[in-house]
């Protein structure tokens, strides 16, 4: 179960590599088209959210609220996870004001990655100075602020809410989903329509794709978060992923 230990301080994770470009989907030629599966509709039933927009809120689901709204230049997915006055963000990404704002009247008891990419740590130094919580991240992935660890099976608790975390390496050697109350938050881990970029590197995507096993073991109707774009769920997914191993991106 989880604690929600005090900033240690201490000197910041190791710099970041260099940004690789956004992390969504892979590009597809038109050669690739037919393999595309079915993207959902910009419609609210699949968390459509724009820049500047108001938050989507979803249905309340067993003791967890989630609320997503789009941020900074690449349109960076986050989500708060709220339970009985206590929220816990979801990738600390950009515009840190407005991260804030969404949090407002709740205890935010701490920040967590789905992993270390550029554009979903941009607000991590303001947000750590501003709410003064710990920040946790999977040990695979640099973070630019000191971070607690996170590990695959560990249980958060926000208010009277269980976070599961697993780790699902491939796209990051640290990704990391959050799975509570019929919600996957995924990440640049999977998409309407794949698994995130593994820029060509065969062994990273014979990891990403064993993650994505790992993650259709939950029932079809788990509604999936990702970390850029319109939400999907497992049942819609599920038919294409063999498609996905086959075509290799
Ligand atoms: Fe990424």
């Amino acid at each position: 179960m989880a604690r929600w230990p005090k900033r240690k301080a201490g000197a910041a994770s190791p710099r970041l590599p260099a940004f690789a470009g956004i992390d969504s989907v892979a590009p597809m030629s038109d050669r690739r088209e037919e393999l595309r599966t079915p993207h959902p509709p910009a419609s609210a039933e699949f968390g459509h959210v724009v820049p500047g927009g108001p938050a989507h809120r979803y249905p309340p689901s067993g003791p967890v609220d989630v609320r997503k709204f789009t941020v900074g230049r690449y349109d960076n997915n986050v989500y708060v996870l709220a339970s009985g006055g206590q929220a816990l963000i979801v990738d600390g990404a950009a515009e840190p004001a407005r991260i804030i704002s969404e949090a407002e009247g709740l205890d935010v008891v701490g920040i967590v990655q789905t992993h270390g990419h550029h554009d979903h740590v941009g607000a991590l130094h303001a947000l750590v100075e501003m709410l003064d919580v710990p920040v946790l991240a999977h040990p695979g992935d640099p973070m630019p602020v000191a971070a607690e660890v996170l590990r695959d099976g560990q249980r958060l608790v926000v208010g009277s809410a269980v976070i599961e975390v697993l780790h699902t390496p491939g796209h990051t050697p640290g990704s990391v989903c959050f799975h509570v109350e019929g919600f996957l938050v995924s990440g640049d881990t999977l998409f309407p329509g794949g698994p995130g970029n593994t820029r060509g590197d065969r062994t990273d995507f014979d990891r990403i794709m064993e993650s994505l096993d790992r993650l259709f073991r939950l029932p079809d109707e788990t509604r999936v978060l990702p970390g850029h774009g319109l939400d999907t769920t497992l049942a819609r997914e599920r038919p294409y992923l063999e498609v996905w191993r086959a075509r290799g991106w």
